[in-house]
């Protein structure tokens, strides 16, 4: 029997990098997965790789209405929401200096708004059920180690951690049996962490070796190494633990 048996997860940016891995790994410990991403072609296709326990949908996640339409869906089709994994995220380069306003909004709008309305618009359904609930969101080392060169996504991420930290008071003063934790990603090795080598402007190689001697473990990570964490956080193995930062970055949140 798998840790999530009989729970409903729904993952966004699900199509790609950790959010895919996240609704593999969900999906194979008993979750009905609902794996969201902007194209629902994209969505559907990694959905039906999975198999019957996962389905795949449009959302573009820094729109309300469309989180609007995809809870109305869930709970129409399984009438509860036990996890709610918010992966999708955007990260383009850029310090005080040139971060223009089209790139501040856009890391705002899909990493702050879109997580905002996420939690906003699921937390009614996940409520209703009066069973333990796991709300799950990707920030990042940045969060703690800003980087000059991320001036909008450290922002985006650090907001973020301190929204996840207050929905989880909120829900633990309330006697919600709502967690609410954020994940911080190193390096993990996906279509992202591929732009941000291709966004230094060297050699794959030299901007891959670069990224790995910022983790003391010496490596980059792998998307299932993510999955893992976020699992624990998902099941009831970490039924009392809300409003934390777990990291998943090879130490590199601890360099000198
Ligand atoms: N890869 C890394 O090194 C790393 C490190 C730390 C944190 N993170 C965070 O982890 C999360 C997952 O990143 P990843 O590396 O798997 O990236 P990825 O690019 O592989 O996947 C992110 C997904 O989000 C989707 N997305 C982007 N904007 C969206 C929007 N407006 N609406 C809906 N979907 C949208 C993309 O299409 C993509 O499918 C992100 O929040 C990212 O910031 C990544």
């Amino acid at each position: 029997m798998g840790d999530l048996e009989g729970k409903v997860a729904l993952v966004s940016g699900g199509s790609k990098g950790m959010g895919e891995a996240i609704a593999r790994l969900f999906a194979r410990e008993g979750a009905r997965v609902v794996l969201t991403a902007r194209s629902e072609a994209d969505a559907r296709r990694v959905a039906e790789s999975i198999g019957p326990s996962a389905c795949g949908m449009a959302l573009e996640v820094s729109n309300r209405s469309n989180w609007v339409r995809v809870i109305d869906a869930v709970s129409e089709r399984w009438g509860r929401l036990d996890i709610l994994v918010n992966s999708a995220g955007v990260s383009i380069g850029g310090s005080i200096e040139d971060t223009n306003e089209e790139n501040w909004r856009l890391h705002m709008a899909t990493n702050l708004d879109g997580v905002y309305y996420g939690c906003q618009t699921a937390l009614p359904l996940m409520k209703s059920s009066g069973e333990p609930s796991s709300i799950i969101n990707i920030a990042s080392v940045i969060a703690s180690r800003p980087m000059s060169s991320l001036m909008a996504y450290g922002a985006s991420k650090t907001a973020m951690v301190a929204m996840t930290k207050s929905i989880a008071l909120h829900c633990a003063l309330n006697g919600y049996a709502i967690r609410a934790n954020t994940i911080h990603p190193g390096g993990i090795e996906t279509p992202m962490f591929e732009d941000a080598l291709v966004q230094t402007g060297l050699p794959r190689e030299q901007a891959y070796a670069m990224w790995c001697s910022a983790h003391p473990m010496g490596r980059i990570g792998k998307p299932e190494e993510v999955a893992q964490a976020a699992l624990w956080l998902a099941s009831d193995a970490s039924s009392f633990t809300t409003g934390g930062e777990v990291t998943v970055d090879g130490g590199s949140a601890i360099r000198h």
